[in-house]
């Protein structure tokens, strides 16, 4: 919890807008908030209240460090990246939700069940969705996983969220609000250059300008 409160500060100083604490897609957080990876028998394990400390306990130190509206929490509501699982992931995650409302957070983002990692897993009728979560949540609300321009309006209009992120569409579109505003054809990305380690299929995506220009 140091290390991340230290590294508020560090990011601050760096000159960021504020920071996203990802509680999601396997990473510490989410192995201490499901019951399938969290088996330990202290105050750190047990009942969801136990199981969301180490989250809550950082998050007030993060806060502490930016103010609670500079500071955000990712959270993929139906865990199942990697091995990851829970028994009862509606029950987790409404408990997790509703306790962010005592926070003015800037957002709180939320991975559709659709996508495990970078891969889409079609839609899961059993799974959190971010419906439940908006339920749950009273604040800002950010959902990412296999958005299209369409549906990405269509969840803003009808008040399913307030904010969506893009993933692999923003790789292959370096200039993707500007396509989005401008009705431009987007690209489609080389899954094939992912995780490859260097900026080939990152970085050398050319923008709608460019190759009009080329
Ligand atoms: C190359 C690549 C690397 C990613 N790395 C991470 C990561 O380190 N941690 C994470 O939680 N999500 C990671 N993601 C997942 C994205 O944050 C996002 O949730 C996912 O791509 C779904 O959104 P999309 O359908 O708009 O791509 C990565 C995605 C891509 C394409």
């Amino acid at each position: 919890m140091e290390q991340f409160r230290r590294s508020a500060i560090l990011a601050k100083e760096a000159g960021f807008d504020g920071v996203e604490l990802h509680a999601a897609n396997g990473y510490l957080f989410e192995q201490f908030l499901l019951d399938g990876t969290n088996h330990r028998t202290d105050s750190y394990g047990g009942p969801i209240e136990n199981r969301a400390r180490f989250l809550f306990d950082t998050l007030d130190a993060v806060v502490s460090v930016w103010g609670a509206n500079m500071v955000a929490v990712r959270l993929s509501a139906s865990g199942t990246y990697g091995t990851m699982s829970d028994s009862d992931p509606h029950a987790t995650f409404q408990c997790v939700a509703e306790r962010l409302n005592n926070y003015e957070l800037a957002y709180l983002h939320v991975i559709e069940p659709r996508v495990r990692g970078i891969v889409d897993i079609g839609e899961q009728n059993s799974a959190v969705s971010s419906a439940d979560v908006r339920r749950w949540f009273n604040g800002v609300l950010m959902v990412a996983g296999g958005y299209t321009a369409e549906t990405a309006e269509r969840v803003v209009a009808n008040g399913g969220a307030d904010l969506v992120a893009f993933g692999r569409l923003f790789i292959s579109n370096p200039d993707l609000p500007e396509r989005l505003r401008n009705g431009v054809p987007l690209a489609t990305y080389d899954r094939s250059t992912f995780y490859c380690g260097d900026a080939r299929g990152y970085t050398d995506y050319p923008s709608h300008g460019e190759l009009k220009a080329a």
